[in-house]
């Protein structure tokens, strides 16, 4: 009882801090896209205008919500600090700070099932946890030398070189964790990124840019120029990250054996996309990056189509033709057969009352425990224990080949 009630504790703890999330992470990416196009849209003043003298380098008129909006954007600084100014930061804080809650509820206490996987490589729960919080650590240092070493000042080549390291570190968390949490570990470090730049450099550069002006130095422009490329990367960062916090509901992305290129592909398409809007802003429409984009998606989508699954190849070698001359491969097996299957491999948790320690509900909601069950989520029990192979969860209850080929059999012969 004590047990259920801290497993029914921490879903709800998962509840709210994922809620949470959401939040603050809409929050700063709409911010961050916003300024983004502020930035991209503005256009310089006429010249020896008010404005000009005033030291604005550009400006755009924009109606909203009922009301017209001017913003203006100052070359360096006003002459003037005003009264009140707003920072935007806690958005990206609060961001960080639930999202590293949500590592620890859902995979560091939890790390043999969610984050090991034995077939990829034979860690402990804590080993894991360390390649983890590793990668987060690891990730910031590399990326802050880059941007600080003589490559930050050829912003294209230091694009490429990201890309290169973040897949390399997809490719070697692939190698070292389970699919999911290879992929969530991949966004973490890319949001620590994008914090880190928020925290270390755009805010510091911002503060010391006000002290300046407070002290009636004239600032340094160069608070303003790095602050400005640590902006821009995160602006492409926002949606190789936004696609891999959903990543976690596509088993055939983070299943695939080439699962890190998957990641690479999709993350390449995200940046292509971005890169399509940052333009537009400027007022040049190219329409060759989305294409290229989306054209990045298809061809992940065909290549890691499912073939026909391993084992049903197998038992249909194994059987000679039948009278007729082809398939049916292998003789569908009994219901009750794979209905004894499933209920000792996947109704231990996926059951209206779970046996398994740690869940107190159904996981994603699904639930086996009865035939009428079975019959009704029999493509996503296929799809799981025989295309992907991801359930059960860390094979914790030690389903065989057997056993999946006989599922793979029964779905192919219609599920009955
Ligand atoms: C140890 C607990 C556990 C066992 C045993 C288990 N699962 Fe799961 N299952 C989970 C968890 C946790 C999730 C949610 C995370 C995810 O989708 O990967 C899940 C999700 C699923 C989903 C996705 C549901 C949806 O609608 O998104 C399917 C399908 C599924 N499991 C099928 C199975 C099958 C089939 C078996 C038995 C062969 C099985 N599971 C055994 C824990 C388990």
């Amino acid at each position: 009882m004590e047990a259920l009630l801290v497993s029914y504790g921490v879903e709800w703890a998962n509840l709210l801090v994922r809620w949470l999330h959401l939040i603050t992470g809409i929050a700063w990416i709409g911010a961050s896209f916003y300024f983004v196009w502020l930035d991209n849209s503005i256009r310089p003043p006429k010249p020896g205008s008010d404005l000009e003298k005033k030291g604005v380098s550009g400006e755009l008129w924009a109606v909203h919500g009922g009301g017209f909006y001017n913003p203006q954007k100052y070359l360096v600084a006003p002459a003037e600090l005003p009264e009140e100014l707003h920072w935007f930061k806690w958005e990206a804080y609060a961001t960080w700070i639930t999202g590293i809650a949500m590592l620890f509820i859902v995979y560091y206490f939890n790390a043999s099932a969610m984050m090991v996987d034995k077939s990829v490589a034979n860690l402990s729960g804590l080993e894991a946890v360390g390649v983890g919080i590793g990668t987060l650590v690891a990730g910031w240092i590399v990326y802050d030398l880059l941007c600080r070493s003589p490559l930050g000042k050829k912003e294209g080549w230091l694009g490429l070189v990201m890309f290169v390291f973040i897949v390399a570190v997809a490719y070697l968390l692939t190698h070292l964790l389970s699919g999911r949490a290879a992929y969530i570990h991949v966004g973490a470090m890319i949001g620590t990124i994008m914090v880190g730049n928020v925290l270390m450099v755009i805010i510091p550069g911002q503060r010391k840019l006000v002290e300046a002006m407070k002290e009636g130095r004239s600032p340094d422009p160069i608070h303003g120029r790095r602050g400005k490329q640590r902006s821009v990367h995160n602006n492409y960062f926002t949606l190789p990250i936004l696609f891999i916090m959903i990543s976690n509901h596509y088993a055939m992305t983070y299943t695939h054996p080439y699962s890190w290129l998957v990641l690479a592909a999709i993350m390449a398409a995200g940046v292509l996309i971005r890169h399509f809007f940052n333009l537009r802003h400027k007022g040049r429409v190219s329409v060759g990056y989305p294409i290229a984009g989306v054209i990045l998606l298809l061809v992940v989508a065909v290549a890691i189509a499912p073939r026909p699954a391993a084992p049903i190849a197998m038992a249909a070698a194994a059987t000679a033709p039948t009278a007729e001359g082809a398939a049916p491969a292998k003789a569908a097996p009994d219901f009750a057969k794979i209905q004894a299957i499933i209920t000792q491999r996947c109704a231990s948790c996926h059951s209206d009352k779970p046996t398994q320690a740690g869940f107190a509900t159904a996981p994603a909601g699904m639930m086996l425990q009865t035939p009428e069950l079975i019959h009704q989520h029999a493509a996503k029990v296929f799809q799981r224990a025989v295309q992907t192979k991801d359930m059960p969860l860390a094979n914790m209850t030690q389903m065989t080949d057997e056993e999946r080929a006989e599922v793979a059999a029964w779905f192919q012969a219609g599920a009955k």
